[in-house]
């Protein structure tokens, strides 16, 4: 059976990954602070809407009128795909999370796309290494079994700092990761992408030069 997949919302970023998303599949955004993750998984969100399906934002990281105002700061417009329900936006406390709630939203609304922003936050909240890891597998495998494209984002410092052994995170469990690069130096490759991995796809290896203005996200 042909693969399908979706479109991402980033200009240029399909032609770099035969087409787009594969349909249904999971994909882990990595990077720093600012490094624009927020910001890819809404246009991710927003194209989806605007095609007409049902999507969620969901955010342990920023109130709901934030991110209306991060989406307002790139050119989306979201008040008209929230008043039709197509975007819906949550903002949830880490504390004490479980994810059934976003897997009953999910069913509920008709969800397709789905942002989780973001894992690293989750798991701060989480006793132990183990039981995060747990619910990763349980929280992938109930999303591949709905069959909604998830983008999950997560923080990683620059560098190899400690803070990545110490937590687990999406990459195994993802069908692709992303990462984003911000050098703050200015030039060409002050911002960047690199697809790492994208499972069933022959994509592009290199690192992209990548920008972010009033338009959002595109790759040069
Ligand atoms: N209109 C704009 N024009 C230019 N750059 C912008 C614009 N809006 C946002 N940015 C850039 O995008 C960055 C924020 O991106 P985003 O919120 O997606 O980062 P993030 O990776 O989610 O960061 P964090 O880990 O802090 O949540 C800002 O720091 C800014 O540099
Ligand atoms: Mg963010």
């Amino acid at each position: 059976m042909a693969l399908e997949r979706i479109k991402t919302g980033i200009p240029g970023l399909d032609e770099k990954i035969e087409g787009g998303f594969e349909k249904g599949s999971v994909i882990t955004v990595l990077g720093g602070p600012g490094a624009g993750k927020s910001i890819m998984g809404m246009q991710f969100l927003h194209y989806g809407a605007k095609n007409g399906e049902n999507v969620l934002y969901y955010s342990f990281e920023e109130s709901k009128e934030d991110i209306i105002r991060d989406m307002e700061a790139i050119g989306l417009d979201p008040y008209e795909l929230i008043k039709q329900n197509k975007l819906n936006i949550i903002s949830a406390s880490p504390i004490d999370f479980e994810y059934l709630p976003i897997i009953d939203s999910i069913k509920t609304n008709n969800i397709k796309r789905l942002v989780i922003d973001s894992l690293s936050t989750i798991s701060m909240y989480f006793e132990n290494n183990s039981k995060f890891r747990r619910f990763l597998l349980d929280l992938v495998s109930s999303l591949k079994e709905l069959g909604v494209t998830t983008i999950m984002t997560d923080e990683q410092s620059q560098g190899t700092g400690e803070n990545e052994i110490m937590f687990f995170s999406g990459e195994y469990l993802s069908d692709a990761v992303i990462k984003l690069y911000y050098t703050g130096l200015g030039g060409e490759y002050d911002r960047s992408m690199q697809i790492i991995k994208m499972r069933r796809t022959n994509n592009e290896r290199s690192v992209i030069p990548m920008k972010i203005d009033k338009g959002g996200i595109y790759l040069k």
